[in-house]
């Protein structure tokens, strides 16, 4: 007999309210995490009338993925605030109708894509460069998490909607002070008990609500400057430069996409593209300032590869930042941006073991096991070392099931290589010009969870590095 959710253990709860004054939102996937030590791969919680099971081993999680997009589905509730709110895409979209974005985004995130827009990305990274580069020769404290989100939104609007936006530039007022209301309040809603912000709007749901409307404004632009393109040179209808076009195209051609459904991917592109990796980047430099070795280390990778350059220049060159990519893949793992996702299954379905029952709220926590002994050596270490292929130190347990740091199955996130590209640009070019230090005191700095898990603002001490003397382009 499969266990159902009345059967599941969990953490004692008061009557009416369940377990949801026993923590914040900020801390809420903490929170699961320690639960799942006690309460094993498969436990519950409630949160007032809301009822979630919550699973944590991740052979079940992997299973879970993998069964989409017919037999479970993203939380219905999460559905029905983002298309209150006009985005309807990608991220949200279910069944046939999913196929159908997935298909066009996959287009225009590919490997083939990026390597065209390489030189694109490249401006970003020179922009942040310089800006790096202006806070490090004037001895000024460096607010890195607000560049991080210029830059992505930069590549971003770059690479998919074949728009240079240039926030890195501009002062105040960019679209990503609008964004960065929306992923918490959305956060929220999905976890509010009632849904009291249909009934009475706080300050925060109206910044919420203007938010969405400038950017969605901005966004109007974007596919404006799309259509101009396509009536300009109607070729690109054929071979579409960018996923924006592609979308274009298909609303014209298939009419499988609507308007609506052309904007709903634009905003979620946005959405998905800058929070992920601009968080990833800001804990890589978190662990970077930790460990001075860790540090040296990539500084000589960057070197040998670099050269006199400031930032890679060659695409394939990318691929040889293998201690980089360690670094990378540590962070991920330790601080996926991501140690949550909310489901629901279409039907009734028995798995592992388990019953669950068609529509019930599910969490399933997909970082849990890569902090777990059963899965890593020394799982709570930062070592890069363990994900270097020829190395002694790589550590005995690495088991790669517990890794989902970009989700798992058909919806694992289509943006992973360009995230990945981004990641390796941006770091090689740190390591190759500055000495990087943590004023923030490491300690003030806690894991938010808005939606995405990201680090308390902090500030860096950026030092100019000397050119890298053995270098054979550096005759003494
Ligand atoms: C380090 C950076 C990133 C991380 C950690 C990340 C993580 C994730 C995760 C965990 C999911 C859910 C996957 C699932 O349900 O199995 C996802 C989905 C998605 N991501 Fe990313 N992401 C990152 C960067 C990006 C970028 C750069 C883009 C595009 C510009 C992007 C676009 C998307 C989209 C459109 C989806 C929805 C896919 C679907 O439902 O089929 N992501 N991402």
């Amino acid at each position: 007999m499969s266990i159902r959710y009345n059967d599941l253990q969990g953490p004692k709860g008061s009557f009416f309210f369940g377990n949801l004054f026993q923590f914040s939102l900020a801390t809420l996937h903490q929170y699961l995490e320690q639960h799942a030590h006690t309460y094993g791969d498969v436990f519950k919680i409630r949160m007032g009338p809301g009822r979630f099971t919550v699973v944590s081993s991740p052979e079940i999680v992997q299973q879970i993925l993998k069964a989409r997009p017919y037999s479970f589905r993203r939380m219905r509730k999460m559905d029905r605030i983002l298309r209150q709110e006009g985005v309807h895409g990608l991220f949200n979209a279910e069944g046939d109708d999913w196929k159908v974005h997935r298909r066009i985004v996959n287009k225009g995130l590919n490997l083939k894509h990026q390597k065209q827009y390489f030189a694109s990305i490249l401006k970003s990274v020179d922009r942040l460069y310089r800006k790096m580069n202006h806070a490090a020769q004037n001895n000024q404290p460096y607010a890195v998490q607000e560049d991080l989100k210029r830059f992505t939104v930069d590549v971003t609007t770059s690479l998919a909607f074949g728009f240079e936006m240039n926030t890195l530039e501009q002062k105040g007022g960019v679209i990503q002070e609008h964004m960065e209301k929306i992923f918490p309040m959305i956060f929220k809603r999905i976890n509010a008990p009632l849904p009291l912000y249909r009934i009475f709007k706080t300050q925060d749901d109206r910044e919420y609500d203007r938010a969405f409307k400038e950017i969605e404004k901005q966004v109007e632009v974007y596919i404006e400057s799309g259509k101009q393109r396509l009536q300009e040179e109607p070729d690109r209808r054929e071979q579409p430069r960018d996923i924006l076009e592609a979308l274009l195209a298909a609303s014209e051609e298939e009419k499988a996409i609507s308007n609506k459904e052309i904007k709903g991917n634009l905003l979620t592109l946005l959405l998905a593209g800058e929070d992920t990796t601009a968080h990833s980047l800001a804990w890589a430099l978190f662990w970077f300032c930790q460990y001075p070795e860790v540090q040296s280390k990539l500084q000589n990778e960057a070197d040998e590869l670099l050269g006199n350059d400031k930032y890679l220049k060659s695409y394939d060159a990318h691929d040889v930042l293998s201690y980089t990519s360690a670094v990378i893949h540590e962070t991920l793992r330790l601080k996926s941006v991501a140690p949550l996702l909310l489901l629901e299954p279409i039907e009734d379905i028995e798995m592992s073991g388990y019953f669950f029952e068609k529509g019930a709220k599910m969490i399933l926590l997909t970082r849990y096991g890569a902090l777990h002994e059963d899965y890593f050596s020394e799982s709570k270490a930062f070592l890069p070392d363990r994900w270097m292929e020829k190395t002694e130190s790589r550590c005995p347990v690495h088991n790669l099931t517990a890794i989902m740091p970009f989700g798992a199955g058909p919806r694992m996130c289509p943006g992973k290589h360009l995230a990945l590209l981004e990641m390796k640009l941006v770091l090689s070019m740190i390591a190759r010009n500055f000495n990087v230090e943590l004023i923030t005191s490491p300690d003030s700095i806690q894991e938010n969870l808005a939606f995405t898990m990201m680090p308390d603002t902090f500030t860096l001490k950026l030092t100019p590095r000397k050119e890298p003397l053995n270098h054979p382009s550096n005759p003494q």
